[in-house]
C-alpha cells in the first residue's frame, strides 16, 4: 500500500465520532470532577500507546526537554502526550494528526484542562508537514509511523522543520529478530497497512536524513511489559470493538516471541 491510501484510511481505521465526550462521560462516570481535571486524570485514558504516561515522561527525560521549547508532536493522537510535555516539562506544544476526530477530541479536552494557550491541535499529515523550515526546536513522535510506508520522507519532514541545534524524540514499535509479526495488530488488521522496519533499518534511514543518534533504548521488557500502564480498555474497546480480544492475543505473542520490539530514541539535529 503506498501512502496515498495512507491518508485515505487513516481516518477510517482509527477515527470515531464523540471521543471528547465519551471519555468525560466515563470519567464523570468513575467520580471525577470534571471541573477540576488533570492530566493524570486523563492519562488512562489519552496516552494511545503501551507504556502510558510513563512511557511519555521516560522519553521526554531521555530527550532532556527543557521549559520553553517549541515541539511539534506529529500524530498526537488525543493529546495526552502533548499536555504532558506542557504541565511537566513547560514545553508549547504543537499536535499535528491526520483524523479529524482525534484531533477535535484533542482539542476540546486540552480546552476542558486550560491549556488551550499553550497546546495546538491541527489536522493535517506527516508526510506533508504543513509548517515553515526551522520552526520547531523539538519533533516528537510516539506510536504512530507504523502505518506510514514513506519513512525516508516522513525524516526528512521532521529533519526540515527542526531549527539546526534542534531533536527528534521518538517512541516506535519495529521489527523484531523473529518475523512475521502475528496479525491483527493494533493498528493494522493485517500487512497490507503495517510498515514496521527492524532497529538496523530503521537507523539507517534515520541517520542518513541528518540526524545523530544521541539515545537508542530498546525498551520492550520495560514500555511493553506486561501490565506496564496502557490505554483504559475503554477506549481500545471504543476503537477495535470485537476484534480486542485477538489484537490483545496477538500483541502478547509479537512481544514474548520476538516479533515486534519497542524502542525509545533521541536524535539531534546538527
Ligand atoms: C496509536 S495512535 C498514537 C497517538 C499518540 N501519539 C499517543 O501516543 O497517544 C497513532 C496516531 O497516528 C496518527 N497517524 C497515522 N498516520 C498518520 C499520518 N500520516 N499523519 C498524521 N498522523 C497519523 C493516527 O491518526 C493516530 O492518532
Amino acid at each position: 500500500m503506498g501512502d496515498a491510501s495512507n491518508v485515505e484510511t487513516t481516518d477510517d481505521y482509527w477515527g470515531r465520532d464523540g471521543l471528547g465526550q465519551t471519555i468525560l462521560d466515563a470519567l464523570a462516570a468513575s467520580g471525577k470532577n470534571l471541573d477540576t481535571l488533570t492530566i493524570d486524570d486523563l492519562a488512562p485514558m489519552d496516552q494511545f500507546h503501551p507504556g502510558g504516561k510513563e512511557a511519555t515522561v521516560r522519553l521526554a527525560r531521555l530527550a532532556r526537554l527543557t521549559p520553553g521549547l517549541r515541539v511539534l508532536d506529529v500524530g498526537g493522537g488525543l493529546g495526552g502526550p502533548a499536555r504532558t510535555l506542557t504541565v511537566e516539562f513547560g514545553c508549547h506544544v504543537t499536535v499535528v494528526d491526520l483524523t479529524e476526530s482525534y484531533v477535535r477530541a484533542a482539542d476540546e479536552l486540552t480546552a476542558r484542562l486550560g491549556l488551550g494557550d499553550r497546546v495546538t491541535h491541527k489536522v493535517g499529515n506527516a508526510l506533508e508537514l504543513p509548517f515553515d523550515d526551522g520552526e520547531f526546536d523539538a519533533v516528537w513522535t510516539q506510536n504512530s509511523g507504523m502505518n506510514i510506508a514513506a519513512k525516508e520522507l516522513l525524516y526528512a519532514g521532521f529533519y526540515r522543520v527542526l531549527r539546526p541545534g534542534g531533536l527528534l524524540a521518538l517512541q516506535e514499535p519495529m521489527a523484531g529478530p523473529v518475523q512475521p509479526p502475528i496479525f491483527p495488530l493494533m493498528w493494522a488488521r493485517d500487512a497490507a497497512t503495517s510498515f514496521l522496519r527492524t532497529p538496523v533499518e530503521m537507523r539507517a534511514l534515520i541517520e542518513p536524513a541528518g540526524f545523530r543518534t544521541r539515545a537508542w533504548d530498546d525498551v520492550t521488557a520495560d514500555v511493553a511489559r506486561p501490565g506496564a500502564a496502557s490505554p483504559a480498555p475503554i477506549l481500545p474497546q471504543l476503537l477495535m470493538g470485537d476484534e480486542l480480544t485477538a489484537i490483545t492475543h496477538a500483541q502478547q505473542r509479537n512481544r514474548d516471541e520476538g516479533r515486534i520490539v519497542m524502542v525509545q530514541a533521541v536524535f539531534d539535529r546538527p
